[in-house]
């Protein structure tokens, strides 16, 4: 499908559910990103969920949402329970503007919602030359290491700094596959790979439903729960949002919003060494890719540069969606 045609799609859906032209039209463009990036699992199949949500009233379509200064840096948000594109893009730009004006800027954003990929808003502040984290916290997961009840979520760490060409984004779950992965292909009946998650009895499992009902593995076993644990306390307590488990399923947790945390940091990378960041940085990248390659493989990539390779690739291309996605689009769009 075109890729204009398909923004236009997802606007008037939005609209039609009650969001306001602007939040339609930013949570739009983000869910065809993900797209583009390959990032399927948080693009168009997530459609029929932030819809239930605005529908249900989960989703406050009339934000008040309030930007409290602390100081020069660091800047508190409250989302005000408005879709998480919006409260992320707000809670950014935010971040952005203090670092440039003190060279750090630290900004907590709470009662949000999903926000899709932290690359999203990381790429933001990178393109302002800024290094940056993005945290957010999501709803239970993964087994913290030494018990057999989900409790994390998949919250992804997420890391950028620019490097004069294709910007270095490091985005990773800390389970070993996201979790929308594991719902596409629940909704889509695919099988997922082994050694991913386990199901209700704690048996390997390649059952999508089964995973979802189970635990999904972290990365690098007690290490990744303890990065999971991490993102809880930054995304969550210190926010003043969901944590340690409350955080609600945004697919079957219609009890209420989701209050979700978001924490952004950004750093004017030239605060010590000036624009000699860049000449090392690049020094850096250069010393790792001179490195002799390991068996099959014919160079070293960043993270970052994949994906920008197959952003480039997909943005002169079609978007292919699923039929039954398709289906579920059509649907939307004639209910109001
Ligand atoms: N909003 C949420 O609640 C939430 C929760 C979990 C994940 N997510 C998002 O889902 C997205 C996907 O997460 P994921 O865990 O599936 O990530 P992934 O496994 O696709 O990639 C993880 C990281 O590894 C890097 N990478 C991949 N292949 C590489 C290679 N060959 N060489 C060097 N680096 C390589 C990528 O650039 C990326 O930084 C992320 O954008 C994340 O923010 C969102």
């Amino acid at each position: 499908m075109k890729k204009k045609f398909l923004l236009k799609k997802i606007i008037s859906i939005l609209k039609k559910k009650g969001l306001s032209k602007k939040h339609s039209k930013i949570s739009a463009n983000y869910l065809i990103e993900a797209e583009l990036f390959d990032a399927r699992s948080h693009g168009i199949t997530r459609l029929k969920m932030y819809c239930d949500r605005i529908k249900k009233g989960l989703i406050n379509t009339k934000p008040k949402i309030k930007v409290k200064n602390i100081n020069s840096s660091v800047s508190y948000i409250d989302a005000d329970n408005c879709i998480g594109f919006v409260a992320a893009e707000i809670g950014i730009d935010k971040a952005i503007q203090n670092a440039k004006k003190t060279g750090i800027g630290l900004v907590a954003v709470k009662k949000s919602g999903h926000y899709g990929l932290s690359r999203f808003y990381a790429e933001r502040a990178v393109k302002k030359k800024l290094i940056v984290f993005c945290f957010t916290n999501a709803p239970p997961a993964l087994a913290p290491f030494g018990s057999r009840k989900p409790l994390f979520g998949t919250n992804p760490i997420c890391f950028g700094s620019p490097t004069g060409k294709v910007p270095f984004i490091f985005d990773s779950s800390t389970t070993k596959i996201n979790r929308g992965i594991l719902r596409r292909a629940d909704k889509l009946g695919l099988k997922i790979p082994s050694g991913l998650a386990l199901n209700k009895k704690g048996l390997p499992t390649t059952i999508a439903r089964e995973a979802l009902l189970g635990t999904q593995l972290p990365i690098a076993g007690f290490k990744g729960s303890g990065l999971a644990w991490m993102i809880d306390i930054l995304s969550g307590v210190l926010t003043g949002s969901s944590h340690s488990g409350k955080t609600k399923d945004p697919f079957d947790d219609f009890s209420g919003p989701q209050n979700i945390g978001h924490l952004f940091i950004t750093i004017n990378p030239n605060i010590f060494s000036g624009n000699n960041f860049f000449k090392e940085i690049r020094k850096n990248i250069k010393r790792v890719k001179k490195l002799p390659k390991a068996k099959g493989f014919s160079s070293i990539l960043y993270p970052g540069e994949r994906k920008n390779k197959i952003y480039k690739k997909n943005m002169n291309k079609d978007i292919s969606i699923p039929r039954k996605i398709l289906k579920e689009m059509e649907v939307l769009d004639a209910n109001k």
